[in-house]
This record gives structure tokens, sequence and C-alpha cells, in this order.
């Protein structure tokens, strides 16, 4: 009898328990379509940075096969995506209609050819009345154009600024990810809101799997100009990566700093400073989305985009993002920490003429003491075991790129 009453407690207690526990624990489970998403930097490809308007449905087929072809889906590279331009109106029932002349088949048979070659179908709207371009935006048709988007196939929406006047950037991408969650389908949501209310702030709880931190990149090295316009700014790679500095702590698996797309093989800047501009975004734990031509992309152009070591850094699950720890003048020092505990580590010669640069173990959260294997991520070279810090010749506008093991 005393067993049997034993159990019939113990049962009620735990049964108890759990009526009373477990649905809270349930409800602070993510569930929602987007809740696993991007937990490592999206990789892929975007059409802006060198076509801007200029897409097409024959373009972007093409583009979709050269990813495959070109060994980039290999590397990594998923997301195919289709910047502005691609829209041209609204119609009677203000659903989103698609330039007929530039994609005759609509959007749906675009995201199934890039399904078929087993990558990923991205868009391109914006939180305002109108997109950047003067096409339609999103604004107040957020929950009817994610069902469109969902119905298409759509993997992944860049999200711009655009015409948004006095909205509130919070509770206008609070919105937009409120709707794509609603139409059943996971989609990677990219905020390009050019940093300007911080969205590093409050872009991971609202649901943002990316953000962009500043404005627009410019196929240049350095400096930032002023526009014909008078607008602020044509801002070169350097001075993009000067504008990341402070904002490591904010990314994570799920939610990275996007520093905008790669202009590597645009030829603005030489095959040098595109090794530097792709190693510092891999540094970054940026984003990389690749934003050339890919059918005709120069051997050296292609060896850079798809450096396996350089990305594997850049994709490390640890989810770190690397931080500048060092700054002589022109020389640099950037360190990201992996998930075995290793280091990549970036030295940067901004200068015109070569110099030596130096990792100190301690620059690096190493004791000085300690001797650690240094590997040259371009070269794909062991360059044997070095104690307390590693000094290279580092070429004017390039990088030596390492990963330090204890
Ligand atoms: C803004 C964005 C760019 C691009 C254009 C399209 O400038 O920041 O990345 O999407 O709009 O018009």
């Amino acid at each position: 009898m005393k067993t049997k009453h034993l159990v019939a407690a113990s049962l009620f207690f735990l049964s108890s328990f759990m009526m009373e526990f477990v649905p809270g624990l349930l409800a602070q489970e993510n569930t929602s379509p987007s809740a696993h998403l991007a937990l490592t930097p999206p990789m892929g490809w975007n059409s802006w940075n060198k076509f801007a308007c200029n897409v097409s449905e024959d373009m972007i087929k093409n583009m979709a096969d050269a990813v495959v072809k070109s060994g980039m889906k290999d590397a990594g590279y998923q997301y195919v995506n289709i910047d502005d331009c691609w829209q041209v109106s609204r119609d009677a029932n203000a659903n989103i209609v698609v330039d007929p002349q530039r994609f005759p088949h609509g959007m749906k048979a675009v995201g199934d050819y890039i399904h078929s070659l087993g990558l990923k179908f991205g868009v391109y709207s914006d939180a305002g009345s109108k997109t950047c371009a003067g096409r339609p935006g999103g604004l107040g048709h957020e929950y009817q154009d994610a069902i469109q988007y969902a119905a298409w196939g759509v993997d992944y929406l860049k999200y711009d600024w655009c015409s948004t006047t006095t909205q509130d950037a919070r509770a206008s991408y609070a919105n937009i990810r409120a709707a794509l969650d609603a139409s059943g389908r996971a989609i990677v949501l990219s905020i390009c809101e050019w940093g300007t209310a911080k969205p590093w702030l409050w872009g991971k709880e609202v649901g943002g799997n990316l953000w962009r931190s500043t404005g627009d990149i410019t196929d240049k090295w350095t400096g930032a100009t002023k526009w014909p316009d008078g607008s602020c700014c044509s801002t070169g790679m350097l001075s993009i990566v000067d504008q990341q500095v402070g904002l490591a702590s904010y990314a994570g698996p799920g939610h990275w700093n996007d520093p905008d797309m790669l202009e590597v093989g645009n030829g603005g800047m030489t095959d040098i400073e595109y090794r530097s501009h792709f190693s510092l975004w891999a540094i970054l734990a940026a984003p990389l989305i690749a934003g050339n031509d890919l059918r005709d992309m120069r051997p050296e152009i292609h060896d850079i985009l798809t450096n396996k070591e350089v990305i594997a850094v850049d994709q490390d699950s640890l989810g770190r993002e690397g931080e500048r720890v060092r700054k002589n003048g022109d020389a640099e020092v950037w360190v990201k920490q992996l998930k075995d505990g290793s280091r990549a580590v970036v030295l940067l010669n901004r200068g015109s003429a070569e110099q030596e640069i130096s990792a100190r173990w301690e620059d690096l959260g190493y004791p000085g003491a300690i001797s650690a294997s240094v590997r040259d991520l371009w070269q794909h070279k062991d360059l044997g075991k070095f104690t307390g810090k590693f000094s290279a010749p580092v070429v004017s506008h390039g990088v030596v790129m390492i990963t330090v093991k204890p």
C-alpha cells in the first residue's frame, strides 16, 4: 500500500510540475519558420553592384548556372539574389507587378530554376513607399507581398530604407519579419537601413538575420566623397571597414553586421586590394555576397572568391566577428577567434610601401610564452611554429592572412 501511495504521489507531483513548467519552457523556444536561419553569415550573389537596374530572367538564370559551373556553389555560395528594378507597379488588387519584358515567365519560374540547381532565391524590396530606384515599395503591403514571395519560393529578402519619411526603422523591420513568418516560409531578412538608426542595437530582436552597418560600398580602395548631388557618400572599401570598429559584439549565429556586398572582380581595385577586401570581410564574419559577373571571371578573381581556407574563417561556427586589435599608422592587425580556440589573423598594410607587420600573441589573447603553429591562408602553406609573435612583410595595400593555433 505504501509503495502504491508513493507512486501516486510522485505521479501527481510530476504531472503538476509538467503542467506548470513545461508550457513555459516550450513558450520560450522560438518556433517561427525563421528561427534557425543564417547560423553562419549568408553567402551568395546579388545583381546590384555590377548590373544595377539592368536585371532580367536570362541574366539571372545564366548567373545561377555560373555559380554552379565556377565552383562557387561548392565553395559555399548559396543565394542568387535579384536586387532593385524587377518590379514595375501594383495591379488593381495592389499585387506587386513584375516587369513583363525583363521577366517574361514571372518570378516563380526564376525561383524554380534557381532551386533546380540546388541554390536559393532572393529578392529585394523596400520598407517605404518606393524602392531606391523609384519602383513600388512594400509600405502597407507587407503581408500581401510576403504571401506572394512565399508563393514564388523566395528564401531571402533584402529590405531597403528609401522613401520611408517618418517611419520608425525598428517597427518597420519588425513588421516585415512578422509578415514573412506569417507566410509560413523560412525567409532570411536582410535589413538594409545603412546603419542610420543603429540596427545592430535592435536588428536581432526584430528577427533580422543581417543588417547593413554602413551606406553603400563603392568599388575603390578607400575614401568617402559626396555624390554629385551633394548627398553622402561614395564610400571606399577601407572606409567601410573603419565603420565596423566597435560593432563586433552585436554579431553572432543568426544575426550579422553587414558591411555591404563584395566588389571583388568589378574592376575598381587591384587584385591585391580585392584579396584584402575578401580577407577583411572574412575576419569580420560578414555576409559574402559576390557582386561581379560570374560568367567571365579572371582566374585571379575566381581564386579570391573561392579560397576555401579564407571562407572557412568567415563561416566558422562559433560566429565571432573579428576586431582590430592593433593600429600603428598604416599597419593594422585584425583578429577573429575560431571555434577550436585558434585565431584567424589579418595583417593589413594600408600604406603605399611594403612594411613588416607583427601579430603579437598578447594581442591575440594568448600568453607570449606559448608556441603556436602558423598557417598562411593565401599561400595554403604551414609556416611552422612560432613563440610570442609572428612577423611578415606585407606589400602595399595587401594582407597576410594566417591562422595561429597553440
Ligand atoms: C540602396 C541599397 C543598395 C541597392 C540600391 C538599389 O542604395 O543600399 O544596396 O539595393 O538601393 O536601388
